[in-house]
């Protein structure tokens, strides 16, 4: 599996504090089946004050160190980037890094007030050439009210990035059901574990995978843990969602739609 969220880096912001929690951190991602971790610090002006400078230097030690250690756990850059009207100046500049270094960047939203004018910021990101992955929408506290909203920035071609833990039901069962009903919805998805420590927010994500095949389908499951994340390293385009749509429109009674959709999308349309 592939995480593209995480707070594994130490000393940076409520993630790993120490190297040693680092190490842990990626020896359970490592058990758990993880290949592949973007690391992807808060930042966010006055709270967390990182910036490329500041997240690379820590990123290498810990690369470093695994490799001493012997755990075989692939780092990238990435930061998971607050809300702010400049930051496609800053994503430009290099100040704030992307997901190792390619058009998609982690993007965080306001939890609890629906951000004014989201849809033209991420028409500017978009004209500045970047591509936003919104982070854990099914966590966001006014999802229920505009759903909307976020499939119109996911038909732009973003996708929605769902914690394996909500899932599992361990953000309680608001999250757990918008979590399900994006998977439901053939929007591009990709899950992530967004760990903060070894214990209560552990990089695990093979008990969801499992869930997510049984419900839906073993496709189904490594497109959103395996294939869409290496779509995003690789820097491809993801495909028209639109079509998902007319897919899904095509067979509205099928108990295996998300699968159909995705045999639709691997066939090359
Ligand atoms: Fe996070």
């Amino acid at each position: 599996m592939i995480d593209l969220h995480s707070h594994i880096l130490f000393g940076l912001d409520d993630g790993a504090g120490e190297l040693d929690i680092s190490i842990e951190m990626a020896r359970i991602a490592v058990a758990d089946g993880i290949t592949h971790m973007a690391c992807t610090p808060h930042v966010q002006e006055g709270i967390y004050p990182n910036d490329t400078r500041t997240i690379r230097p820590v990123l290498e030690t810990l690369q470093q160190a695994l490799l001493q250690h012997d755990i075989p756990l692939k780092l990238m850059c990435g930061a998971e980037a607050h809300l702010a009207w400049d930051l496609p100046e800053k994503l430009l500049s290099g100040e704030v890094p992307t997901v190792n270094d390619t058009r998609y960047l982690l993007l965080e939203l306001p939890h609890l007030i629906v951000p004014q004018r989201l849809y033209e910021f991420v028409l500017r990101l978009k004209d500045a050439g970047f591509v936003p992955i919104i982070a854990h929408p099914e966590r966001l506290a006014w999802i229920e009210r505009r759903t909307d909203l976020l499939h119109e920035i996911s038909v732009l071609g973003c996708p929605l990035q769902i914690t394996a833990d909500s899932l599992l039901g361990r953000f309680g069962a608001v999250a757990q059901e918008q979590a399900n009903r994006l998977i439901e919805t053939g929007l591009h998805l990709l899950v992530a574990s967004d760990a903060h420590s070894p214990r209560s927010r552990a990089p695990r994500m093979s008990s969801a995978m499992k869930l997510v095949s049984s419900r839906w389908g073993e496709m189904a499951a490594r497109r959103l843990f395996i294939e869409v994340p290496q779509m995003i390293l690789a820097d491809e385009l993801l495909p028209d969602v639109r079509k998902s749509d007319m897919i899904r429109r095509r067979h509205p009674v099928s108990g295996n739609r998300v699968d159909k959709f995705f045999t639709f999308l691997r066939a090359g349309h």
